[in-house]
């Protein structure tokens, strides 16, 4: 038996036995005589203590040095009153060693186990399994194992089943850019890893699988950010003989009692507020919104069509718009300070940043526009923004996802600097009714805004003839704190529609047939009306567990570049691999 209890289980109720534990020398304090050891692992932290008049144990505790291995066997006792720890579980006793054998020697580890912070995220990330012995990364890992849990067992009693799909698939067009796997067996040819298990879900409602669900590694090539990696996680599921309120109402009620299991000291919102796109847009500049706080966009067009000010009156004449934040308690904003904000709106599209501010002392307002504008304007917008001293005035004229764009990073800011998120607060909202389609410049044509099986609301099929930019989605995402954390839709289950959607997306037949020929085929044997969702895991975990990017909820993730930093993948392979596999590099 290498151990009887492991390093975070001894209590007072434990005095007087003899124990063996096994575990890593987190601190060494050598007072000479006593040399005392915090012995760690992953369920905590016990005090030994090694007496010089137990000499062999004594000895091992002198060459023993941070990150050993040791096994230690020893009693129990109660601590002085004066060295209790009330911060450690275990902190009410101590071990004193009667034997200990050093199980292996460690290297000085290049961080810090027993201090967290302040290296850099790429040495952390080389040295990933020296990492996870810390305290965060544990926390995060084993509150992600109890998120799944919960997931496992709330939707196997929903009568779910959790079906396994294959990792090596057809290329699925779903937006981001494929991983490829080039066949040996077959020259030229290449599977691809799966974006999302999303044709296959919809293959095992045709085959009569009504609820299923998987915890699905999906691949996608695309830009990384601080919530977006290579390959992340999604709870996948899918249902049959269901519309979208059936969706919504199960997945609340996923989300309510997860959240109050694995996160009970957050205060949660219920019900889940449900916004439609264009409301979210409107109000907030974004279909993600974070409405922990309000700090709403203010319309200002409709004051401003005539205005003398060529730049608002170009933008609305254009079809754009003219809106704007109120900043309350920022009117002291520096000149300096102004200038960065303009630089912050120019990073969401704009080409500037229109400011007034109202002075905190009182007196005249200054302003980049007061004097481009007609008489009674300036007091006008004062008034539609309901503005008072000491308040910060932001406007932006363009079109209207320029305008969004903007002023949805001007928002994100001010919360983050003004403290307006209330870190406990977890405030679920469902977006609904996304359009069907958005309008590709680059390329002139319509593209699927969530995919191209997606169903248009009952309502709106006619548009799809008439108006396909006006046509609006059975597509919904859930949104917690100003993140996506899941997305998904009803789909569309007759043939004629779905035909008439790809004639719309300019998906030719051949194409269609080349590339869906297996979806369109099995839907001819009998489609059950289907639908369901993705939640992405990474990100809920990281909200639950107050990070700020998926990496640290994620044993083994990559840069932002795409690399692992402790394999160092990718890496070139042997010229005899690529003969295999057919492939000249250019
Ligand atoms: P979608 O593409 O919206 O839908 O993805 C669903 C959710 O997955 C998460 N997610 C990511 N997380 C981390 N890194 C990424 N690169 C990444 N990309 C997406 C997000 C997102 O909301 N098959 C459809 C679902 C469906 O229709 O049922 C799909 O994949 O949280």
């Amino acid at each position: 038996m290498f151990r009887s209890h492991t390093c975070g289980e001894l209590r007072p109720e434990h005095v007087g036995q003899e124990v063996t534990l096994a575990g890593w020398v987190h601190r060494r304090r050598d007072h000479g005589e006593l040399i005392f050891i915090d012995l760690r692992d992953r369920y905590g932290i016990t005090q030994v203590v090694f007496d010089s008049i137990t000499a062999t144990a004594h000895q091992v505790a002198e060459q023993a040095r941070s990150e050993y291995v040791l096994q230690v066997r020893g009693t129990v006792r109660p601590r002085p009153a004066e060295a209790v720890n009330p911060h450690l579980a275990t902190g009410a006793i101590e071990m004193e060693a009667l034997d200990a054998h050093i199980l292996n020697a460690a290297r000085t580890p290049p961080l810090y186990i027993a201090q967290e912070g302040g290296e850099d995220e790429a040495l952390r990330l080389k040295y990933r399994y020296l990492d996870l012995r810390r305290e965060r990364m544990q926390r995060n890992l084993i509150l992600r194992h109890r998120v799944v849990k919960f997931m496992r067992d709330f939707l196997d009693q929903e009568g779910f089943l959790e079906i396994e799909t294959p990792i090596m698939i057809k290329s699925t067009p779903e937006g981001a850019r494929d991983y490829l796997v080039p066949s040996r067996v077959h020259p030229g040819k290449f599977y691809a890893l799966p974006q999302s298990p999303q044709q296959l879900k919809q293959l095992l409602m045709v085959a009569g699988y009504d609820k299923y669900f998987q915890i699905a590694r999906c691949f996608r090539d695309e830009d990384l950010r601080s919530d977006r990696q290579p390959e992340f996680t999604q709870l996948d599921m899918e249902l049959s003989f269901v519309d979208q309120e059936d969706v919504l109402v199960l997945l609340e009620r996923l989300f309510t009692e997860l959240c109050q299991t694995v996160a009970p000291h957050k205060r949660l919102l219920t019900p889940f507020r449900r916004l439609t796109f264009q409301e979210a847009m409107d109000r907030y500049g974004s279909d993600k919104p974070d409405l922990r706080y309000e700090l709403e966009l203010i319309s200002l067009s409709d004051l401003l069509a005539q205005t003398p000010f060529q730049v608002f009156r170009n933008a609305l004449a254009a079809g754009g718009q003219v809106k704007g934040l109120r900043i309350p308690g920022c009117g002291g904003y520096s000149r300096k300070q102004l200038d960065e904000l303009v630089e912050l709106a120019k990073t969401g599209g704009a080409r500037g940043l229109a400011w007034a501010v109202l002075p905190p002392a009182g007196g005249a307002v200054r302003s980049s526009f007061g004097k481009n504008l007609g008489a009674g304007e300036l007091e006008a917008i004062i008034e539609r923004m309901q503005a008072q001293t000491g308040d910060l005035l932001l406007i932006v004229a363009d079109t209207a996802s320029v305008v969004a764009a903007s002023l949805d990073k001007l928002r994100r800011e001010f919360a983050a600097r003004l403290n307006l998120a209330d870190p406990n607060i977890l405030h679920f909202s469902w977006i609904v009714e996304f359009p069907m389609f958005e309008w590709s410049e680059e390329e002139q044509r319509w593209d699927a805004r969530h995919h191209p099986f997606t169903a248009p609301l009952d309502e709106d099929l006619h548009l799809l003839a008439s108006d396909p930019g006006a046509a609006r989605a059975k597509a919904y995402d859930l949104v917690l704190n100003g993140y996506e954390v899941g997305g998904g839709s009803i789909r569309i289950h007759q043939r004629d529609v779905q035909q008439q959607v790809f004639d719309l997306l300019n998906i030719s037949r051949e194409t269609a047939q080349a590339q869906f020929g297996h979806m369109l085929e099995a839907f001819e044997y009998g489609a059950p009306p289907h639908g369901g969702i993705a939640p992405g895991i990474d990100r809920i975990v990281m909200l639950l567990a107050d990070e700020s990017t998926i990496r640290e909820v994620m044993a083994f993730p990559k840069t932002q570049q795409a690399t692992d930093l402790m394999t160092a993948a990718p890496s070139s392979v042997d010229e005899r691999q690529l003969k295999e596999l057919h492939i000249t590099l250019r």
